[in-house]
């Protein structure tokens, strides 16, 4: 297992939104890779990782379920997950560990989903999640198709940098700071 560098945008954003193809086997390359992400995503802060934020285009993702419980469950893979039925579109809490300390609360995903998606062993299982675990299923299944969370801001949706200053924890709105095209 090794924990591998994350892409960042906006300068790794070929990278990003490249879309990710199909696992057809499952072989060693397939179970490192589900290895180094799990590593990988346990090493940062986020409750998810998708295979392309580590520069390898297939369609495997890593989430940390159970937040809304109040105790993240281990990562999980998802391999080829495909959503089959969600719900109204909902303003949620988002973020994402390829835009580090950037997060909104405005961006628009599913309240609930139900999807299936097959684990290393190659068995097929099928879920439904609710609140955040939606909006981090689907963030996540987004980044395979280079889907970034900024895209499903609406027109009125706001960034916020989450800055440390010496008062404490702060949220500064991003429109008021330079911030894309710099690192
Ligand atoms: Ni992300």
């Amino acid at each position: 297992m090794t924990i591998r560098d994350i892409l960042i945008y906006p300068q790794d954003e070929a990278k990003l939104r490249k879309k990710s193809v199909k696992v057809k086997k499952r072989d060693e390359s397939i179970r490192q890779l589900v290895d180094d992400l799990k590593e990988t995503l346990l090493a940062n802060p986020g409750a998810g990782l998708a295979a392309p934020q580590i520069d390898v285009h297939k369609r495997v993702v890593v989430v940390r379920l159970g937040q809304e419980s109040g105790e993240m469950e281990p990562p999980r893979e998802l391999i080829n997950p495909v959503i089959l039925e969600k719900g109204p579109l909902a303003k949620g809490f988002d973020g994402c560990l390829s835009l580090p300390r950037v997060v909104t609360w405005d961006t628009l995903r599913p309240s609930w989903l139900r999807f299936r998606a097959q684990d290393l062993d190659g068995k097929a299982f099928e879920m439904r999640v609710e609140g955040i675990d939606a909006i981090l299923v689907h963030h996540e299944i987004d980044h395979l198709d280079g889907v970034f969370f900024t895209d499903r801001l609406p027109q009125d949706g706001e960034l916020y940098l989450s800055v440390d200053t010496e008062d404490g924890h702060k949220y500064v709105p991003l429109n008021s700071l330079p911030f894309m095209g710099k690192s």
